[in-house]
C-alpha cells in the first residue's frame, strides 16, 4: 500500500518537476525576445509589455511624464521634473513645478522657483507681508 503511494507520488513529481522546466519564463517588462535569457533590451525611453514578442516593434514609447533606462519598465519623472511620450525626463521651467509622473504647473502668485525646484514664497513678499503685520499690530496697541 505505502509502496504503491510512494510510486504514484513520484511519478506525480516527475511530471510536475517537467512541467515547470518546461515553462518558459518570459522576457520582463522593457525587453523583448523569445524567452528570459535571451532578451533584448527596449532602447531608451520606450517600454515592452512582459512576453515573447520577439520584435522590436513591440517597443513602445513610454507615456509623457515618464521615461526609463534602456531594458527597464516605464517610471515617473522625479517631481519638478517633466517628459513629452517616448523623451528623457527634463526640469520643469522657472516658476513651474510637478508632483512625480504629472504635468508642470505655474507656482502660486507669490511664489517662484528655480527650474527643476518646487515652488517657495518670495522673501520680499515675506518682508512685506512682515512689515505691514507689525505696523498693523503696532496701530492697534
Ligand atoms: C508583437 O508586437 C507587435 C507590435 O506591438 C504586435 O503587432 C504583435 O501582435 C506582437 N506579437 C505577439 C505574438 O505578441
Ligand atoms: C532617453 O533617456 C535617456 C536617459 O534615460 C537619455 O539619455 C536619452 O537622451 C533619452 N532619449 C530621448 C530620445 O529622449
Ligand atoms: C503628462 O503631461 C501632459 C503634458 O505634457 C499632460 O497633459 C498630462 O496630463 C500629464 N499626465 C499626468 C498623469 O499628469
Ligand atoms: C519638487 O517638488 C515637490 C513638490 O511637488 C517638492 O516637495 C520637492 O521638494 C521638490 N524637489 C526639489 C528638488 O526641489
Amino acid at each position: 500500500m505505502l509502496k504503491a503511494f510512494l510510486i504514484v507520488a513520484i511519478v506525480f513529481l516527475s511530471i510536475l518537476v517537467q512541467q515547470v522546466a518546461a515553462q518558459v519564463t518570459p522576457c520582463p517588462p522593457g525587453q523583448y525576445g523569445p524567452s528570459s535569457g535571451s532578451c533584448t533590451n527596449c532602447p531608451a525611453n520606450q517600454t515592452s509589455i512582459s512576453g515573447q514578442n520577439t520584435s522590436a516593434q513591440s517597443c513602445t514609447n513610454c507615456p509623457a511624464n515618464q521615461s526609463s533606462l534602456s531594458g527597464t519598465d516605464c517610471q515617473n519623472c522625479p517631481s519638478n521634473y517633466t517628459s513629452s511620450s517616448g523623451q528623457k525626463c527634463v526640469p520643469c521651467a522657472a516658476n513651474q513645478q510637478s508632483i512625480s509622473g504629472a504635468s508642470c504647473t505655474s507656482c502660486a502668485s507669490g511664489y517662484q522657483s528655480a527650474s527643476g525646484s518646487s515652488c517657495t514664497l518670495i522673501y520680499s513678499k515675506i518682508i512685506s507681508f512682515s512689515l505691514g503685520l507689525a505696523s498693523f499690530i503696532y496701530l492697534l496697541l
